[in-house]
């Protein structure tokens, strides 16, 4: 397991947190809409951190090409009609780029800096001339509206149960997933950034915003300076 990172509940649980039977029952949302209005027709998307290919399998109805990276086999032995690398993504070095590179699920908040250094590197290394990162960063008020829950069309219950500092600008968040026959929990570390904060780390990396795809700001395109 990753320092910090924890969950609970059914099956198998990746070295963050996620539950693989959680992310296999969780519905894909407007993402490939965001997505598809942001890249050119049947792009080659590299998707770092797919899970189970939740979004992965929608982009691929939608005729884009993807190839799916993550560090956990059990996640990736469900993703179909996909490439699929098994690696950290701060190693991944495939020696080949991509129209479009995508980093979702908040995974550039992550609590340590040296791994955000490591996604946003791999991001650079990856997209190809005149293509483009997609970022999905945390909504402004992720931390401090908390406690929180919504229930979901999908008949699940999420709950931002807490987000306690543990110092040094990294929260320890713990999410709670409520099914009538399961509950999952995931414990995971986060370092809430504002966009000043954000824009600084992509150029660190070699990367500036193009423009926010969203009005919250959290889907971002950004390219290669
Ligand atoms: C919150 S889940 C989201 C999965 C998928 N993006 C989705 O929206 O359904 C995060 C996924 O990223 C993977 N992951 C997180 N950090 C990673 C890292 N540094 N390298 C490789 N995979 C990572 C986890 O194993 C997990 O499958």
């Amino acid at each position: 397991m990753r320092e910090g990172y924890e969950g609970t509940g059914p099956g198998a649980i990746t070295p963050d947190g996620c539950a693989v039977e959680l992310y296999s029952r969780l519905p894909v949302g407007d993402e490939p809409e965001v997505i598809a209005a942001a890249v050119p027709e049947g792009a080659r998307i590299l998707e770092l951190g797919s899970g189970v290919g939740r979004m992965t399998h929608a982009l691929l109805e939608r005729g884009f090409t993807v190839t799916a990276v993550d560090e956990s086999a059990p996640m990736l032995e469900r993703v179909r009609g996909a490439r699929t690398f098994c690696s950290p993504i701060e190693d991944l070095d495939l020696r080949e780029t991509f129209d479009v590179v995508l980093l979702a699920s908040f995974l550039v908040h992550t609590g340590d800096v040296e791994v955000r250094r490591g996604l946003l590197r791999t991001c650079v290394r990856h997209v190809a001339e005149g293509g483009c990162v997609l970022i999905q960063r945390e909504g402004e008020d992720y931390h401090d509206n908390v406690p929180r829950e919504r229930k979901d069309p999908a008949g699940f219950i999420l709950r931002i149960a807490s987000a306690e500092p543990l110092g040094d600008g990294v929260n320890s968040v713990r999410a709670e997933y409520e099914f009538p026959d399961a509950v999952w929990t995931h414990t995971f570390r986060a370092r809430p950034l504002t966009k000043e904060q954000f824009e600084d780390a992509l150029a660190e990396a070699g990367l500036r915003v193009d423009r926010y795809l969203t009005e919250d700001r959290i889907w971002v395109r950004a390219v290669a300076v």
